[in-house]
């Protein structure tokens, strides 16, 4: 099966909302002078803050991005104080929730349970769930890279049927290559992509295997995302700093293509 690659910017805790806005314009200029290539899809992850602003500007200038966010609670409504619910993300016109961002787990506790529930709460709302996985130093040195994100895919993905795994989106982000400059190497992104996809297999059979995207994420720049994107099982690339400038953003989204 052919799978649409997905290149995603996670913006984090940067651009304002005139910053983000500034940030569409021209990346929608940008595209109107040169499309992505078919068979390429992009989603933009801006802050809670921005949400709003970035969707008004991509739908006024007909950008074909998706709005994306890089988090979410796991339940509804309630008292959560400083949280946002997914059902408020789906109503903001959201396609696609970052879940278990290492980031979360190490920042701020965010444990695997927890991240199931984010997941849970994401499909709840028709919305399509990027799920991170992945490994730490230590770990990868240990040679305990596969267990790790066999345990993460286990927790989140376990007793759903595969027809809604193979809608999934994961995002294999080793660590030790997020923001530190480091990029895995395009065997190791092969290694871990295959080893997400067979154990999407066990878990949730063939059907959802075949369907769901594996991205790769962690020091992506528009020189290596060709070499990234050329790797049989990498569908999409998760791209933090690189993705803050709209030119560097839509050279990712071409490259290779
Ligand atoms: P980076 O971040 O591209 O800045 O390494 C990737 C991510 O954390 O999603």
């Amino acid at each position: 099966m052919t799978r649409r690659v997905l290149v995603s910017g996670n913006w984090k805790m940067n651009h304002n909302h005139f910053e983000s806005i500034q940030f569409v314009q021209k990346l929608a200029a940008i595209l109107r002078a040169s499309p992505l290539p078919s068979g390429r899809d992009a989603s933009l992850h801006p802050p809670f803050t921005s949400l709003r602003s970035v969707q008004t500007a991509v739908e006024s200038d007909a950008v074909p991005v998706a709005l994306g966010a890089q988090d979410c609670h796991g339940m509804d409504r309630g008292a959560f104080t400083g949280e946002v619910s997914a059902e408020m993300l789906a109503k903001l016109g959201v396609s696609y929730v970052i879940v278990g961002h290492s980031e979360r787990r190490t920042y701020f506790g965010e444990t695997d349970e927890i991240v199931r529930a984010k997941l849970d709460a994401v499909l709840r709302h028709a919305m399509t769930p990027i799920l991170c996985v992945g490994e730490t130093l230590d770990e990868r040195q240990g040679g305990r890279a596969e267990e790790k994100v066999s345990a993460q895919l286990g927790t989140a993905l376990s007793k759903r049927p595969g027809s809604v795994v193979g809608g999934l989106v994961v995002a294999y982000e080793p660590i030790w290559a997020i923001g530190t400059g480091e990029t895995a190497t395009a065997s190791d992104a092969q290694h871990m992509a295959a080893h997400i996809r067979r154990e999407v297999e066990r878990l949730s059979g063939a059907e959802a295997a075949g369907g769901i995207r594996v991205q790769y994420g962690g020091s992506v720049t528009p020189e290596n995302a060709r070499v990234l994107l050329s790797c049989p099982d990498v569908d999409g690339l998760l791209v933090g700093g690189a993705s803050l400038g709209a030119e560097g953003f839509a050279a990712i989204g071409r490259a290779g293509a």
